[in-house]
């Protein structure tokens, strides 16, 4: 039986690492085989790309030369790591995918919607999220987290932008699960850890594991 590909999307400090790894170890208790992978990255060649676009380096090119970056590597990551493992009966938990781009490059970036659509299907390939799970969290709770996570480091080119900006992204998250609710659920991530875990596993117990019993 082919496995599933859940994707984890929402602003910065919203959590998703921590709950990547919390569902990833309840599935592997069940005896589901996981791989936990990230976005930009998952791949020596994406990864490359990620330092490129992380570091700032990029930013000169516009939102459109980094969304052809953030391409690039998701269809390494999409041909290498994602397709096969999802062919091969696994679980695959990603850390972003291309719903960021359509929100950090096309609604909040201004991105031509034209082009993203072309590079998402020539990225994407028909490898599409069975479920999108959407951690939402105000743009302030998600910087101070983010801050505190990085203890002082100086914060990536994508942190470094301002407040409205971010609560941008967080409406169009929003928007994304509204216009595609088959696909999406949205999770309050103000609460505790467990809260959020609680909430996270009923949607992929009601809409992946149910469904296939
Ligand atoms: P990361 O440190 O992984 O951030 P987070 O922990 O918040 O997921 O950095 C990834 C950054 O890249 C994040 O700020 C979002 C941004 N990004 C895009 O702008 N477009 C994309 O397509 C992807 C995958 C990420």
């Amino acid at each position: 039986m082919a496995g599933r590909f859940i994707t984890f999307e929402g602003g910065e400090g919203a959590g998703k690492s921590t709950q990547i790894r919390l569902l990833a170890e309840r599935l592997a208790a069940r005896g589901e085989t996981v791989v936990t992978t990230r976005e930009p990255g998952g791949t020596p060649t994406a990864e490359a790309i990620r330092r490129v676009l992380l570091s700032g380096l990029a930013e000169q090119l516009g939102a459109e030369g980094e969304a052809v970056l953030f391409a690039a590597a998701r269809a390494d990551h999409v041909d290498r790591v994602i397709a096969p493992a999802v062919k091969e009966g696994k679980w695959v938990l990603s850390d972003r995918f291309y719903d960021s781009t359509r929100v950090y490059q096309g609604a909040a970036g201004g991105a031509d919607p034209g082009l993203l659509g072309a590079l998402e299907r020539v990225a994407v390939d028909g490898t599409l999220p069975d479920l999108t799970i959407i951690i939402d969290v105000p743009a302030a709770v998600g910087l101070t987290r983010a801050m505190r996570r990085a203890g002082g480091e100086a914060a990536d080119r994508f942190e470094r932008d301002d407040i409205a900006l971010h609560e941008k992204r967080r409406e169009a998250f929003l928007a994304i699960a509204r216009g595609e609710p088959g696909r999406c659920v949205v999770v309050d991530g103000t609460g505790s850890e467990a809260d959020v875990a609680e909430a996270i596993w009923r949607a992929v117990s009601s809409r992946l594991l149910e469904r296939a019993a």
